[in-house]
Formats: structure tokens, C-alpha cells, sequence
């Protein structure tokens, strides 16, 4: 049997707003209706030119446009690969604070995913860098890392935002924990070194106990719940999005659009196999 693209789009749907910004803003503004916050990320990663790099640069600003335009409650999530950083460090860092800076004059935020470990050191270094000028940029910890325990010291150090997630890439038990109960633990341990330092961050998973363990301990801390935010990602467990809504915390959807959308839409399906069922659904059914 035959796989097909465009049944492989149609899956890829249930995560990705569309292929256009005009698509993008639909689903923010209708994430508004409910209550919800989002941050958008134009798909795309490891450009191999300089100039696809200020292409991607010159795109976020369109986005950063558009959310001032419809008043949008979103920040922007972009990945240093795709800003040029396996080419040029410099244009990387420049093409970023391009970014930072337009964010800054509007009063909006930019959140620095976090891709695999060969980027992790050079990442932090470049948004603490640049934190020091603007304060309206933010980082990306993965608790799957064993180093993240030492990033988050120095993030908070520093005055960094951080979003906390458990970590979407395949890495060797040299630097990764291997097993999932120990990244949970790790995840925990971070997340309350993150809400005992009082700076804004932003828990990002869709983990039932990650979220009610959270929840207990910004109660332990007297903190308020805008004083922090959950994230989650567009069109993974809505119902749990909804509910967050309702008990009064922050939500921030995660909407990815672009044409790109492969390579996420891969890691979609390899943190989950529930989510391969659904995408292979979806990839057969639409073989004829
Ligand atoms: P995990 O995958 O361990 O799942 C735990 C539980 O959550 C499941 O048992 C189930 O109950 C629930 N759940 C998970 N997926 C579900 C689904 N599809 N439907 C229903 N329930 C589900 N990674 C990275 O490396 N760099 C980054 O910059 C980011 N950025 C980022 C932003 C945001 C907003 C989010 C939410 C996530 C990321 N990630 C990321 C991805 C992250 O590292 C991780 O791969 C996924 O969030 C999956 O991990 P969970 O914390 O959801 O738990």
C-alpha cells in the first residue's frame, strides 16, 4: 500500500494551524474566544543559506506585525537554527536580536526553542547575551538533559524567563536520561527551582501530574496563578487546555504554521504512539 502526502498533511493538521499567517491568526483569535494565549512558530529549521536566515527573520517580523494589526495575544517561538546559527554565529545573533528588539518596541516576547543538545550551549549563551540589553526574550529547558539542573541556576541567575519542557529530541544516555521516570522526576525538581525563584515561567507540558504537581506548589508559595503560565500544544488534549482555562491559569497554545511542517509534525508522532495511530488513520484513509 501506497503512504500519500497529502494524507500525511491531513494528519498533520491536528498540529500545525495551516501552511499561511492569514491561517495562523484564525486559529490565535479563536483560541482568544476561549480565554487562551498563544505563541506562534513559523515551521522551519536548519536553513542553508544566509539568505533563507533573513528570509525567516524578515517573516517573523511580518508575524510580529500582524499581532499588533489584530491585537493579537501571542509571542513568537523561533528556532536559532533556522535564523542561520550552523552558518554564522554572528548573523544568527543578529538576526535574532532584529527580532528581540521589534518585540521589545511593541511589547512582546520572544520565546528561543530549544532543538538538540549541540545547540543547547551556544543557545543559552545567546539569549543571556542578549537578555542583558532586552529583557523581552526567553529561553527553553529540556529536563531531559542531566545539564539542566545548572542551566536553570544560571537562566534564573541571569533574570532569564524560562519554559520548561521534558524534551523532544533523541539523545544518547550519555547526556539524556533514558528513562521517563527519571526526566518526570528531573521535570519536577526543576519546576520548583523555577517557581521558587518569583521570575515569570512557563510550564509546558501536557502531563496530567506535571500540571497538578505545578499547581500545588505555586499554592505552597502563595504565588498568584498570573504569575506563571501553562503550555500546551495545538491540538493535543483539549479538554485538559479548556479545563486549565476554567480553574483560572494562564494558558498558552503552542501554533505552529509554515510550510516546514514536516520534521515537527515527526516529532509529534515519536513522543506518542497514540498520536502515530491517528496520523496512520489518516495516511491510509486516503489511499485509494
Ligand atoms: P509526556 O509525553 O511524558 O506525556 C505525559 C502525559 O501527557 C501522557 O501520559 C498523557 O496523559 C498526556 N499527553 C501527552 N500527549 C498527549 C496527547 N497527544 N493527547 C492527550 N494526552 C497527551 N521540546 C523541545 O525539545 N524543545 C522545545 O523548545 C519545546 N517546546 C515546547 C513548547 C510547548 C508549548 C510544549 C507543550 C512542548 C514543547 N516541547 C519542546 C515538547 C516537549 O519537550 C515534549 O516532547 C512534549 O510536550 C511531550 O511531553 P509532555 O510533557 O506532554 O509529557
Amino acid at each position: 500500500m501506497l503512504l500519500s502526502l497529502p494524507g500525511a498533511e491531513r494528519a498533520a493538521r491536528q498540529f500545525v494551524a495551516g501552511e499561511t499567517l492569514a491561517q495562523a491568526v484564525e486559529v490565535v483569535r479563536a483560541l482568544q474566544v476561549k480565554g487562551m494565549v498563544a505563541t506562534l512558530d513559523h515551521l522551519g529549521e536548519n536553513v542553508t543559506s544566509l539568505e533563507q536566515a533573513r528570509a525567516a527573520r524578515d517573516e517573523y517580523l511580518e508575524v510580529l506585525d500582524e499581532i499588533v494589526r489584530y491585537k493579537l495575544r501571542a509571542t513568537i517561538s523561533v528556532k536559532l537554527s533556522q535564523l542561520g546559527m550552523d552558518l554564522s554565529e554572528s548573523e544568527c545573533r543578529k538576526n535574532l536580536r532584529g527580532l528581540v528588539e521589534r518585540a521589545c518596541e511593541i511589547g512582546d516576547f520572544v520565546e528561543v526553542d530549544m532543538e538538540g543538545s549541540t545547540y543547547t550551549e551556544k543557545t543559552l549563551e545567546i539569549i543571556t547575551d542578549l537578555h542583558r540589553d532586552h529583557a523581552a526574550v526567553g529561553a527553553v529547558i529540556q529536563a531531559y538533559l542531566y545539564r539542566s539542573e545548572d542551566d536553570v541556576k544560571r537562566l534564573i541567575r541571569h533574570g532569564v524567563s524560562v519554559r520548561l519542557c521534558k524534551g523532544a529530541y533523541n539523545e544518547p544516555s550519555s547526556l539524556a536520561f533514558p528513562n521517563k521516570a527519571d526526566v518526570d522526576a528531573n521535570y519536577l525538581r526543576l519546576m520548583h527551582m523555577l517557581l521558587e525563584s518569583r521570575l515569570y515561567h512557563r510550564i509546558a507540558t501536557h502531563d496530567p501530574r506535571m500540571i497538578a504537581e505545578t499547581q500545588r506548589a505555586a499554592d505552597e508559595l502563595g504565588l498568584m496563578k498570573n504569575q506563571f503560565e501553562f503550555q500546551m500544544l495545538h491540538g493535543v488534549n483539549r479538554p485538559l487546555q479548556e479545563q486549565l482555562v476554567r480553574d483560572g491559569y494562564r494558558l498558552r497554545v503552542y501554533v505552529p504554521f509554515g510550510r516546514a511542517w514536516f520534521p515537527y509534525f515527526m516529532r509529534r508522532l515519536a513522543e506518542r504512539p497514540a498520536n502515530m495511530w491517528f496520523a496512520l488513520r489518516g495516511i491510509v484513509g486516503s489511499v485509494r
